[in-house]
């Protein structure tokens, strides 16, 4: 090897070096480069090691040339290693971004049943007139259900309701009513509940379910009379279906209330001149109510001659129809999610 060769070499080594680097596009193929270039063993320690054969007076000449090699390719890597290493700074930034302007993931609610929604409007109405909830069991004795609301074996007015025995003695009940006695034999008065729950009857049309839900209303007190009860109905009657709305009294006859009295509301639709929800009457029955029968606080040991109460049982069911404008109550047994979506935030 002498100067001549060395300087072929090394114009070869450059300008091998020049053309691997404009192809090199990755940090890891830089690496790579680099070490076989300027690597301990790599091509320009190798011409390094190959001085020691040159004659000792070119020896000085050739090492300078070979060390500014060694210059011009750290210089010409450092560059490239720049070069790529933000070329793949840009790649990694692409490939992390994150579009802020994409719509989220929606998830989806549920929603309140519609007689969930009115049983806890109802219980709240009643809460602020100063009512507690009191529940009572759905599988009733005959005793709870009918004899000690007044209405012993053989009274007709058993066939007011068809009821679902489970034993001759048990039975599913058929009104809330049977809480009444529940209270009045636990609390001594003043007495003010709101009972509310599911009622079984056999009975099965648009507008009958065999199983529904009733909200029962007790009040015993010294003093309590009709007109407690219609201006506790008026109230009510302005809180659920709108202010403006009215309540009249029907006479009625249920045998654990005397009198006894169906209440109507003025038509919250048509505000009293007739339309189709109310069927022209400008009137919709809402409720049955009375002043509990004397019979039925003697049984249950208040006396009645110091205490007077009343009672109401509606069906929450029925509000909600009226209420909602719902025309089918099977919709409410259904569990059809089309429908129930709709009562979402209210
Ligand atoms: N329990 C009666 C019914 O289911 C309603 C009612 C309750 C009537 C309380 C008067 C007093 O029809």
């Amino acid at each position: 090897m002498n100067d001549t060769n060395i300087a072929e070499k090394l114009e070869e080594l450059k300008a091998k070096i020049e053309s691997s680097l404009s192809v090199t596009d990755s940090s890891k193929a830089l690496y790579e480069l680099k070490n076989a270039c300027l690597g301990r063993s790599g091509e320009i320690s190798e011409l390094m090691k190959g001085l020691r054969d040159l004659p000792k007076e070119e020896r000085p000449q050739a090492g300078k040339t070979i060390n500014a090699l060694r210059d011009w390719a750290e210089e010409h890597f450092a560059e490239a290693e720049e070069r790529i290493k933000q070329a793949e700074l840009k790649a990694r930034y692409a490939s992390e971004t994150i579009d802020v302007t994409l719509p989220g993931n929606r998830h989806k609610t549920g929603a309140y049943h519609p007689n969930t929604l009115i049983k806890r409007e109802l219980i709240s109405i009643f809460a602020g007139m100063g009512f507690t909830v009191f529940e009572g069991p759905e599988i009733e004795n005959d005793y709870y259900n009918f004899t000690a609301l007044n209405t012993p074996k053989d009274h007709p007015a058993r066939d007011m309701q068809d009821t679902f025995y489970v034993t001759s003695d048990l039975l599913l009940r058929t009104q809330t009513s049977a809480g009444q006695i529940r209270v009045m034999e636990k609390q001594a008065p003043p007495i003010k509940i709101l009972s509310p729950g599911k009622v079984y009857r056999s009975d099965d049309d648009a507008t009958h379910s065999p199983m529904f839900s009733q909200m029962e209303g007790l009040v015993v007190d010294k003093g309590i009379t009709l007109c407690d009860l219609k201006g506790m109905l008026d109230e009510f009657a302005a809180k659920i279906f709108g202010s403006g709305v009215k309540t009249r009294l029907r006479p009625s006859y249920f045998p654990f209330t005397e009198p006894s009295v169906e209440v109507d509301v003025s038509c919250f639709e048509c505000g009293g001149k007739g339309c189709k929800l109310c069927k022209g009457t400008g009137w919709i029955e809402v409720l049955g109510a009375g002043m509990v029968n004397r019979r039925v606080l003697e049984g249950c040991g208040v006396d009645p001659d110091v205490y007077s109460g009343f009672a109401f049982g509606m069906g929450i069911e029925r509000i909600a129809m009226l209420k909602y404008g719902i025309n089918n109550m099977k919709m409410l047994f259904e569990g059809d999610t089309r429908f129930l979506r709709q009562f979402r935030m209210q």
